[in-house]
């Protein structure tokens, strides 16, 4: 059967963004580096991507483009009579299907927000009604299956479209407003609010007395997480590339993407917060409960948050759509069903798989695993364990064994000195750091 393919290189650019940029970027980062204070962190997470993120997103996006495959064939293909490594590209699809079955529990919550902010009922003014509000949310077991179902089902229906006018075409919508809307709120932030500060906080690397403890290791499996790295979500995107399209050009404008939105995302967070003297809680509660209420009170509009939450949801509905992607590839390629039946298939599957999520703060929530709710267990063990492996071992696997000609001609274009840089990092840099990243998540190194 003939596989999908973006329209041209933009398509791909566009789209590996779209997976790139998601609640990492806005949530999870702004609040880890203000824990870490600020300027200092952000300089040794830039050293993360470019060591870590960079390199592993060139080695996927070749493995995808060279073999035209999902992860399991895309490992099997260069190297054929290995059989351990198509194991590492299931590795991946597993991955994959165990974020999508989470990811959708969050974003139904972020489009419950979007719903409150419209009609006027964001909860209270004092974070401690806003935090209640939360909390009895997500204890409510039967609205959470209706946005599991909602969102499951929304993200179903643009990959059933197929590659350029379902996946390409919601990235070409939804980044593009995603961006504005962020511009427009950050616009606005810095005439009224301390954008000056904002900046100061994030761009001057003179605090490093305030890294705390694992700060490096915490940098360091963020760069994954964002990225969307370990999980062939960029590989399989990769695959759909057109041939004379640029490998190296297209990872760099990826990882500008990334970086510029989580900045913008802080810039604006940290504005509106320094001038409310808020403290920045972590969790779930920096996005559901301190800012809407800050951006209310600084703003003096509901359609502010509404267009924040738009914003976030649009990010994780991009990132959402890359996750159900590596799935249906894989069906698609493996038991060369069309792609319609894969969409029903994987999406009926990873809805299933999410139930207990969805309930794991309300019915589920007195059934603790190792003290953690289902939720809190599938995202430990994924980011901690799964992505960095998968990682190191796609690193590895491009580094030394898929060792073959056509990756100097692919990768040489258009700046040869870079190739070399590249392979040596990937080499020798690359499986060090995330085998310490490993080492320190298992306790084999305090
Ligand atoms: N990169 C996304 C984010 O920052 C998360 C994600 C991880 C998406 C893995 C797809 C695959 O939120």
């Amino acid at each position: 059967m003939k596989r999908g393919q973006w329209s041209n290189q933009w398509g791909f650019i566009l789209a590996s963004s779209g997976s790139a940029v998601g609640l990492g970027n806005i949530w999870k980062f702004p609040y880890i580096t203000h824990h870490h204070g600020g300027g200092a962190f952000v300089l040794v997470y830039l050293l993360c991507v470019a060591l870590v993120g960079l390199p592993i997103m060139l080695a996927e996006i070749y493995l995808g483009k060279r073999s035209q495959k999902n992860p399991v064939g895309a490992f099997r293909f260069l190297k054929q009579e290995s059989r351990f490594w198509p194991w590492v590209g299931g590795m991946a699809v597993l991955c994959a299907a165990i974020i999508l079955s989470y990811y959708t529990v969050v974003a139904g919550w972020v489009l419950h927000y979007v719903w409150l902010s419209l009609k006027g009922g964001l909860p209270g003014t004092g974070g401690e009604e806003a935090a209640h509000y939360f909390t009895a949310f997500a204890g409510d077991s039967a609205l959470q299956l209706f946005y599991h179902t909602v969102m499951t089902a929304g993200v179903m229906a643009i990959v059933y479209r197929g590659i350029q006018r379902g996946v390409e075409k919601a990235n070409k919508i939804l980044m593009p407003l995603l961006i504005l809307a962020l511009l427009f709120l950050s616009a606005y932030v810095t005439m009224e609010h301390e954008g000056g500060r904002a900046l100061r906080f994030l761009f001057s690397p003179e605090n490093f007395s305030q890294l705390k403890g694992g700060a490096i290791l915490e940098a360091l499996g963020h760069a994954f997480f964002t990225l969307s790295l370990g999980m062939g979500a960029i590989l399989t995107y990769g695959s759909y590339m057109d041939r004379k399209a640029g490998v190296m050009k297209s990872a760099i404008c990826i990882v500008f993407a990334d970086l510029g939105i989580a900045f913008l995302a802080c810039f604006l967070i940290y504005a509106i917060l320094f001038s409310q003297g808020e403290e920045v809680a972590g969790g779930p509660g920096l996005l559901f409960v301190t800012l809407p209420t800050v951006i209310e009170q600084a703003t003096g509009s509901q359609l502010a948050s509404a267009l924040f939450f738009v914003l976030v949801l649009f990010a994780a509905l991009t990132s959402a759509i890359s996750l159900l992607e590596v799935v249906v590839a894989f069906i698609v390629d493996t038991f060369s069903w069309g792609r319609k039946g894969s969409v029903l298939l994987a999406g009926t599957v990873i809805f299933l798989m999410g139930i207990p999520s969805a309930l794991s703060m309300g019915w589920l929530s007195d059934h603790l695993i190792w003290g953690k709710t289902v939720f809190d267990l599938l995202d430990h063990f994924v980011s901690n364990w799964l992505l960095p492996i998968g990682g190191l071992l796609t690193a590895l696997f491009v580094g030394f064994v898929a060792n073959e000609k056509g990756m100097e001609e692919e990768m040489k274009q258009p700046w040869p000195m870079l190739y070399f840089l590249w392979r040596s990092v990937l080499r020798y840099v690359t499986p060090v750091l995330v085998v310490l990243v490993i080492a320190k998540t298992t306790g084999l190194i305090i």
